[in-house]
């Protein structure tokens, strides 16, 4: 499968590359490395040191025998003839697209990181669509979405679609989309953008709505993580919670849970990632199917995950300790949730369930490179009803 990989630079997308090219098919890896000025925006930093883009490209090809990974570094939402170009001379059979910026508490930060966040993700996504539509037509575009598209609603959460029954009369629309972020909403307008392109231009897509993902190993990783290793955020605009708690319990800081800590979502470990997406290429969406999967294998709740990371730490000797802080978001913190996950199982994956082991691993991990721990960055900064501060007019005055 020649098969592209939008967003080859990040959390995700370098494991993914280097996943399906160590499988022998042909990789064509795209980045814009924005990723690390939103970083250094932040004042974060991954736990790991990784090389440039480039570099980390170039040490795979040195290392592995199999077909080269090809690169080219692209903005996909300002440089439409540079993504035209590329894509138009390697004529993939699959994008996986996960080069959207993916904080959402970047998003809330302010009017700029906002509309920063919406122009990169919308637009970036629109001018994939039309290459597709003018230059691929009838390649499979897998995109990353996310389980926050749906909010928490009070009924079970479906696969995308929803059979509504309304006055005596039957249809199938999308689900009903509350996204909690403007993040969030940057991917329902993806997929509604997308949706269209299935409708009107016969694209094939496969909405792959992701839970919150967490792990720092893949196979590939595993084999040489001092080259490999791939950009593990534990920080509090782009860390994901549990990766956040196992750096807590390493470097013996309580374990912050927002609110209540009854904010439940679905989870799921990077390796299951890898095999989700590659399930999808291998399967792919029919022509004018918009096809959507719940990308993610456990429920949690976060006072949950705190429960069994400070169980996990404590039988590792370590002094853990949890503490509730006031919620920077506005989200329920007491709810109904139910997400079907069915359709990647049915296709043939094996979940990698959160296990003691799994944990005792991470932070084990994590307690190896706790000197590289920036422990400044972990308590949150941005919140959800931050107003700006207003000048005080005074009516009438000269
Ligand atoms: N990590 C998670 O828990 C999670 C959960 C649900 C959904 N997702 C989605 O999966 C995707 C990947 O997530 P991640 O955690 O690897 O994020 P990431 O930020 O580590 O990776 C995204 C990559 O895309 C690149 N990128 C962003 N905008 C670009 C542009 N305009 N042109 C070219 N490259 C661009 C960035 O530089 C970065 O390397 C994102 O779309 C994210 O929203 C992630």
């Amino acid at each position: 499968m020649r098969i592209c990989i939008l967003g080859g630079d990040g959390y995700l997308g370098w494991p993914t590359s280097m996943h399906f090219a160590a499988r022998g098919h042909d990789v064509l890896t795209i980045d814009n490395m924005g990723k690390r000025l939103w970083e250094a925006r932040a004042g974060v930093a991954p736990l790991m040191p990784i090389k440039p883009f480039p570099d980390r490209v170039a040490d795979w090809n040195a290392s592995y025998q199999g077909k080269p990974i090809r690169h080219a570094v692209i903005d996909i939402a300002t440089d439409y003839a540079g993504l035209r170009d590329v894509l138009t001379d390697f004529q993939p059979d699959a994008i996986v697209h996960y080069a959207e910026q993916p904080s959402a508490p970047y998003s809330m930060a302010g009017r700029a990181e906002a509309v920063d966040t919406q122009q990169n993700n919308v637009i970036g996504t629109l001018n994939l669509m039309f290459v597709i539509r003018d230059h691929c037509p009838g390649v499979h575009l897998i995109k990353l979405g996310t389980m926050g598209e749906y909010g928490t609603p009070n009924i079970d959460i479906e696969e995308g679609w929803l059979d509504v029954t309304h006055n005596g009369r039957q249809d199938r629309v999308l689900f009903p989309k509350r996204p909690g972020s403007l993040y969030h909403l940057t991917k329902v307008h993806d997929s509604a953008n997308l949706e269209f392109a299935c409708r009107v231009w016969g694209f094939r897509v496969t909405d792959l709505n992701q839970g919150v993902v967490y792990g720092i190993e893949t196979d590939e990783i595993a084999a040489d993580p001092a080259n490999r290793a791939t950009s593990f955020h534990y920080d509090s605009v782009f860390g994901t919670v549990l990766n956040r708690f196992v750096v807590q319990a390493a470097i013996g800081q309580p374990l912050t849970v927002y609110g209540k800590g009854g904010q439940t979502r679905g989870y799921l470990n990077i390796r299951d990632t890898l095999r989700c997406v590659e399930l999808a290429a291998m399967n792919p969406a029919d022509e004018g199917e918009f096809r959507v999967f719940n990308q993610f294998t456990e429920q949690f709740s976060v006072q949950q995950l705190a429960d069994r990371v400070a169980a996990v730490g404590r039988s590792m000797g370590l002094y853990v300790t949890t503490q509730h802080i006031p919620n920077p978001r506005a989200e329920m913190e007491e709810h109904y949730y139910n997400a079907k996950h069915s359709a990647l199982p049915a296709l043939g994956l094996k979940p990698n369930l959160l296990t003691d082991a799994m944990l005792r691993d991470m932070i084990a991990k994590v307690t190896d490179n706790r000197d590289l721990v920036l422990d400044s960055h972990i308590m949150p900064s941005i919140r959800w009803d931050q107003r700006p501060a207003r000048p005080k007019i005074v009516r009438g005055a000269a």
